[in-house]
């Protein structure tokens, strides 16, 4: 089938390569000449493992092409809408500039009986406020919501674990199409309304950040009474009810989706008249960055009270491992609040210290991970990336720093083994 796929950012860009590698013939569209320009080199312009190989093989089929000329969707079936939702500059709310401005440049491009899939997270109600504008081009608006991780975006794209599409039964009948091997492997299908497809979405990360909360707050808790939030979580994640995924305590969760999207939620409720519904969102929220501020305690805490001109090694500057993405990136947060007090912070990340040094030029970056901890005075790991997590032995690590002082902020690392190392181990809700 004949795809249009706008905007060709993390979700964008991994959809319509994704969507040639199953066989159709795929346009990606977006406004940053930069990001065509590299992939339709056959480059991911991000960090994201698979997207490479779907890439370049979509770019040589001749099935997947890039431009900066929507002019180009005409002729497509269907027509997905991917580009961001962010965070408002001066509130809570969701910034719908790129969404609106994507259907308004495809208008014209629009054949009768074209779908218009959108894909962007939005609040409740948007794709009923755009349905006019695209029933007078005589196309049809559906809502199709991503579940994608980054880190796993091609797995998730291509072999999701759910299809939703909110709309009329016909269209959600050409998405059937256009998913057919998900669908031919039996991936449920669930066919909603607008509104409902909308919701989806939110609700379910609003429900992993609710989780990952709670568990934080229990943390809070065990930071309080001498108990191990680790071993909490295992306990109560054999209840298959509550289940032992999203209960990691640590520094919380951070990155494009999560925060803006409970924030988005908020606000969008309020403006519903139901803000007390998702007021928890607000705790969820706090709770989260409260830990941020914690793991910076137990640093100050490692280092016999104040952490000036101390030299600390931040493992980690992505907000999840697998991912060069920073933003709101609990890791870099914290390595900014250190070196706000004074210490001398050298940050490292396999993958993302060139977007992190863009943000924050203030911090020293290192890409050596034993070259950045040389004569640290305390470590401390806030992405947990294979190479700090597994495969830095407290042995090799005690070989190359000046002090002895882990924290974990991430609960990634065995605590036996670096204390019987001569380690100082503080982890985040363990004794
Ligand atoms: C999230 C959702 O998991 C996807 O289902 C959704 O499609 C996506 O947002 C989106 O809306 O596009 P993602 O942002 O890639 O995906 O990241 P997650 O894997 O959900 O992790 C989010 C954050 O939570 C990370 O900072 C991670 O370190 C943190 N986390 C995760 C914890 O602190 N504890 C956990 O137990 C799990």
């Amino acid at each position: 089938m004949r795809l249009s796929v706008i905007g060709c950012g993390y979700l964008g860009a991994v959809h319509a390569a994704a969507m040639a590698s199953i066989g159709h013939e795929v346009v990606g569209i977006d406004v940053d000449p930069r990001k065509i320009d590299a992939l339709s080199r056959g480059e991911a312009p991000f960090f994201e493992p698979g997207l490479p190989e779907i890439l370049s093989a979509g770019v040589a089929s001749g099935r997947l092409r890039f431009t900066t000329d929507i002019a180009e969707a005409l002729g497509a079936k269907v027509h997905f809408i991917g580009v961001g939702t962010p965070q408002q500059k001066d509130g809570y709310a969701a910034d719908l500039t790129y969404v609106n401005a994507a259907v308004d440049a495809l208008l014209p491009y629009l054949s009768p009986g074209d779908i218009v899939a959108g894909k962007s997270t939005v609040p409740v109600g948007t794709a009923a406020s755009l349905t006019p504008r695209i029933d007078a081009a005589g196309a049809t608006l559906v809502w199709n919501p991503e579940f994608l991780r980054e880190g796993w975006a091609v797995q998730d794209t291509i072999d999701p674990d759910r299809l939703v599409v909110g709309g009329s039964a016909d269209a959600a009948d050409v998405l059937r199409e256009v998913y057919h091997p998900a669908v031919a492997k039996g991936t449920p299908f669930l066919v909603t309304d607008l509104a409902t497809a909308e919701l989806v979405k939110v609700a379910a990360n609003a429900f992993l950040a609710t989780k990952i909360s709670f568990i934080n707050a229990m943390a809070e808790i065990a930071e309080v009474t001498g108990a191990d939030v680790t071993q909490l979580a295992e306990a109560i994640g054999h209840d298959d009810r509550i289940g032992r995924k999203f209960l990691g305590a640590g520094i919380g969760f951070g990155g494009g989706c999560l925060p803006k999207d409970i924030r988005a939620f908020s606000a969008r409720a309020e403006e519903l008249g139901r803000g007390e519904s998702v007021a928890f969102l607000r705790e969820v929220d706090e709770i989260n960055l409260r830990r941020r501020e914690r793991a910076v305690q137990l640093v100050i805490e490692g280092l016999g009270g104040q952490v000036f001109e101390k030299k600390i090694t931040v493992l980690g500057a992505a907000f999840k491992p697998y991912s060069d993405d920073i933003r709101d990136s609990p890791a870099l947060d914290v390595a900014v609040r250190l070196h706000g007090l004074g210490a001398r912070v050298v940050v490292t990340d396999p993958e993302a210290i060139a977007n992190a040094q863009r943000v924050h030029p203030q911090l020293t970056y290192v890409a050596d991970r034993d070259e950045a901890i040389a004569d640290a005075d305390a470590i401390i790991l806030v992405t947990e990336w294979d190479e700090y997590r597994r495969e830095l032995a407290p042995e090799h690590a005690s070989t190359l720093t000046h002090g002895r002082v882990v924290i974990d902020g991430r609960n990634g690392l065995d605590p036996a083994a670096w204390r019987a190392a001569g380690w100082t181990y503080l982890g985040m809700g363990r004794p």
